[in-house]
């Protein structure tokens, strides 16, 4: 591997077991992802106990996969990170014992990251260099948040959903109309096939002073009620206008921060940023003075490839984890 840093990168925090090796915090060597949507599909959610025995069932196979893809051994790895908050409990158990395991074994830093931190580094996986500060909006099934972003490890929470998340609003309302799970994508594609395109649902949450909350659970309330009420709606009208609701209010309050705060630097990151409409809104509120950064769909989800990432700035500035270090539901 020559004078590169090597870094495996352990994710479990959700619903997909992810393993990544990076070079130097921006190459991907090597990466592998399990999804469980699949267990978790009749339930229209995650279920927190199926979750966390599938993680223990493929982890060690992954990483496995990983070293041998990328032809390397446990030997040529410089550091291991893993996530150990948020997310669910025993989920995130899993990544976090089996990298203190690899740590402990090979004699390497362990390095626990913040999840949503890893999710807005995704970006940077794919050859941008990072401006600090930045504006993260961070969009998921089990986040909506927005961030200032002044230095690796310095995140300023800007605002938070008060209830659901967006991508569990996608799911909730998907499950309504019994689409099938997980509902963003399924939205997404009725919503782009809808002719009228009229507003049906209210905008949510006028502008408030300096403040950057979100909220689904009214708008899902009032999909749920109109369509009680309308039972032969179209679909994809509703699926429209709910999906212009729920993306309207993540681009208001995205611009709104980039101006209160003068950074231009805008980053989307999460499950919900790889929806087109989402991405559509925001490059036509775009200014030229904007620079805005995506991740490429395979890195919106979860994956190992942000934690190894995010990790090694971690382990360049020395801040690693004591094998005390123990998971966290909260963010
Ligand atoms: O980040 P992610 O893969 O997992 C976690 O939440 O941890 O995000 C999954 C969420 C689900 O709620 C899913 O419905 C939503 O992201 N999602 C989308 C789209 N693709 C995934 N929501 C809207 N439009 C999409 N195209």
């Amino acid at each position: 591997m020559g004078n590169k840093v090597v870094g495996i990168g352990l994710e479990s925090s959700c619903d997909e077991t992810a393993v990544a090796i990076v070079a130097d915090g921006k190459t991907i060597l090597s990466h592998a992802i399990f999804s469980q949507i699949h267990l978790h599909k009749e339930y229209y959610g995650v279920v927190p106990e199926i979750a966390s025995r599938a993680h223990l069932e493929v982890i060690n196979d992954l990483i496995d996969h990983c070293l041998q893809e990328a032809s390397i051994t446990f030997k040529d790895l410089s550091y291991v990170a893993a996530t150990y908050r948020p997310g669910l409990v025993g989920s995130l158990l899993v990544a976090l014992q089996s990298a203190k395991a690899i740590s402990f074994t090979m004699s390497i830093p362990l390095i626990s990251v913040h999840h949503l931190e890893a999710h807005l580094y995704a970006p940077f996986l794919e050859g941008h260099g990072i401006e600090f500060p930045f504006i993260g909006l961070l969009v998921s099934g089990g986040n909506t948040a927005l961030y200032c972003v002044h230095d690796y490890g310095n995140l300023e929470l800007l605002g938070n959903t008060t209830d659901d998340a967006v991508g569990e609003a996608f799911d909730k309302v998907a499950k309504f109309l019994s689409l099938g799970y997980p509902g963003g994508p399924i939205i997404e594609k009725l919503a782009s096939q809808a002719t009228l395109k009229k507003p049906i649902f209210p905008k949510i949450l006028s502008d408030s002073n300096e403040t950057y909350s979100f909220s689904y659970s009214g708008l899902k309330t009032a999909v749920i009620n109109y369509i009680h009420d309308h039972p032969d709606a179209d679909v994809c009208e509703i699926a429209y206008s709910f999906q212009e609701r729920a993306l309207e209010i993540l681009v208001r309050r995205l611009f709104d921060a980039s101006k209160r705060l003068k950074i231009n630097t805008l980053v989307i990151a999460g499950g919900v940023a790889s929806n087109k409409r989402l991405r559509e809104l925001i490059f036509e509120k775009k200014k030229d003075f904007h620079t805005i950064f995506f991740p490429s769909p395979i890195l919106c989800t979860d994956n190992g490839a942000m934690v190894a990432g995010i990790g090694y700035q971690y382990y360049k500035k020395g801040l690693y984890s004591p094998l005390s270090i123990d998971v966290k539901a909260r963010p």
